[in-house]
């Protein structure tokens, strides 16, 4: 681990919650977190992790029914990191901060290349994944205190994370707290460059297992400037590499 990440671990890990201790599953039932992606219900996301299974579908839910399913990858998750992802970090310099990391497949590729780089991710799964294969992640929503706060010089909200918590102006205000003044935040957008959704979202694997219902959006990258205005926050420049879209954000 990077000295600059593992001495502002130190003190975060010894000063841990006591909501880091408990299952998420525990947690949840106890109404102690928010409904977060994939989690509660039968618990399909921390499932697919601890599996490996390949395919997750993000539903929407409305009126007590499931509407139309996204696919999602998981099985990319838990692999290494691809060129894709490798081009996200090309021109960073540290530390980078990667929300919502899951099992923490781009906190290995910082780190590989010698970057500081921490993770954060609420799944007590994911979380565990990544700690018992040595990277430095944290049990810790993005909207919680944070180690580093407006020192971050890279972010990363990828694999759709820009719906993290369903409310994107909110998130990315949040990020921009976290970022340093210079500091870049590389978002993964919609397909669609005018999709704007907030929407309830239910993750559901193959054999027909559900999460909880939790909040959750998609943005392109034509809404995301408004979002990203609102945050204080600008477009520097979007990409698409490989069927995926990017954008860069720097402080207004
Ligand atoms: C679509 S998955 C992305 C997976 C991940 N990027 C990977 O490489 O495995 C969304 C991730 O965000 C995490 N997440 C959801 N809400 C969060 C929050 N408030 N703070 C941090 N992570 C969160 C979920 O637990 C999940 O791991």
């Amino acid at each position: 681990m990077n000295a600059q990440v593992a001495h502002v671990l130190e003190g975060d890990i010894l000063e841990r919650d006591r909501l880091d201790n408990l299952p998420g599953e525990r947690a949840s039932a106890l109404g102690l977190a928010p409904a977060t992606f994939g989690a509660g219900g039968a618990e399909p996301y921390a499932a697919a992790l601890r599996n490996a299974d390949n395919v997750l579908y993000l539903r929407r839910s409305r009126d007590g029914g499931l509407t139309a399913a996204a696919t999602m990858d998981a099985g990319r998750w838990s692999a290494d990191a691809d060129d894709t992802d490798q081009r996200l970090l090309d021109g960073l310099t540290g530390p980078v901060l990667d929300i919502g990391c899951g099992p923490g497949r781009m906190v290995r590729a910082a780190m590989d290349r010698g970057l500081s780089a921490l993770g954060i991710d609420v799944s007590p799964t994911a979380v565990r994944i990544a700690v018992d294969a040595g990277l430095s992640v944290l049990k810790r929503s993005v909207f919680d205190p944070m180690p580093l706060e407006g020192g971050w010089a890279g972010a990363l909200l990828v694999d759709g994370n820009i719906g993290i918590g369903g409310d994107v102006t909110a998130l990315l205000t949040r990020c921009a707290e976290l970022l340093a003044p210079r500091g870049a935040l590389l978002v993964e957008v919609s397909h669609d460059p005018s999709r704007n959704e907030r929407y309830d979202g239910r993750l559901e694997d193959a054999s027909g297992l559900l999460s909880d219902v939790f909040p959750w959006a998609e943005v392109g990258v034509d809404a995301l400037a408004g979002h990203a205005a609102d945050a204080g926050l600008r477009i520097d420049h979007d990409w698409r590499l490989d069927g995926r879209w990017f954008a860069r954000l720097l402080h207004a």
